[in-house]
């Protein structure tokens, strides 16, 4: 009720923001996992706290403070996110997804280290359940946002995702471009929307693309309303 009474834009809007990586176990000491350090899915949930709504962020292994007045659920692998964010899903206006969820993960989880023996090594792999395909069918009134990461093709690939998990919006990141993406500060990104239209922004910092991001979130959500 205060964040109506200060105006703030995004005042009682449910966001659920997932972010960082996720780390996939080998065996009692190994992994699998990728680059993602979180911070631009962290960045996102502060900005929308700080803009008013109610935030509950579903974070990956990472080495970040929680940012103030967030519900933080920590998660370690795919199968855990999964859980949570569909769990979490019916009680969410906005869905942002920018966690980079491990495609694959071992087919069996070794109880004991593994120990090395032949010169070559072959791991199985079964892929990971694609949570944010599997929210575009659940989706009902929500507002469905998603990451692209990218090294070529950025825009083509980026549109085929968000035509085939039924987003509202994806986020499209060159990551193959120093300053954008995994483990930096900064990042350049695009904005693609359903009807084809497409946003450039140029290259600032997470925290200003966050309040970007959510300044065409918010009347996307206030037409749910
Ligand atoms: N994503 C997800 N679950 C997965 C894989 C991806 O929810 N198992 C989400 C990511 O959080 C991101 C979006 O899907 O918002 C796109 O992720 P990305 O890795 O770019 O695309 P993929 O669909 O995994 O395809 P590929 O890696 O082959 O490009
Ligand atoms: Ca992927």
């Amino acid at each position: 009720a205060e964040d109506v009474l200060t105006g703030k834009d995004l005042a009682g809007c449910r966001i659920l923001v997932s972010a960082g990586p996720t780390r996939e176990e080998i065996d009692p000491v190994r992994y699998l996992s990728n680059r993602s350090s979180g911070r631009m899915g962290f960045a996102i949930a502060a900005a929308a706290r700080r803009r008013g709504a109610i935030v509950t962020l579903v974070a990956g292994p990472v080495q970040l403070m929680p940012p103030a007045g967030v519900e933080v659920v920590s998660v370690v692998s795919a199968r855990q996110m999964h859980e949570v964010m569909l769990g979490r899903f019916a009680a969410a206006d906005v869905v942002i997804k920018a966690a980079a969820v491990a495609d694959y993960r071992p087919m069996i989880r070794q109880q004991q280290k593994m120990k090395k023996k032949s010169e070559e090594f072959i791991l199985d792999l079964e892929k990971t359940p694609d949570i944010l395909a599997e929210l575009g069918q659940r989706k009902a009134h929500q507002i469905l946002v998603g990451f692209a990461a990218e090294t070529e093709d950025l825009l083509e690939h980026a549109r085929k995702k968000l035509v085939s998990k039924n987003l509202d919006m994806i986020v499209a990141n060159d990551v193959s471009i120093p300053g954008a993406g995994f483990d930096v500060d900064t990042n350049i990104v695009r904005f693609i929307y359903r009807n084809g239209e497409m946003e450039n922004l140029e290259l600032m910092s997470k925290t200003d693309v966050a309040n970007h991001l959510l300044d065409r979130i918010c009347p996307l959500w206030k037409k749910t309303c």
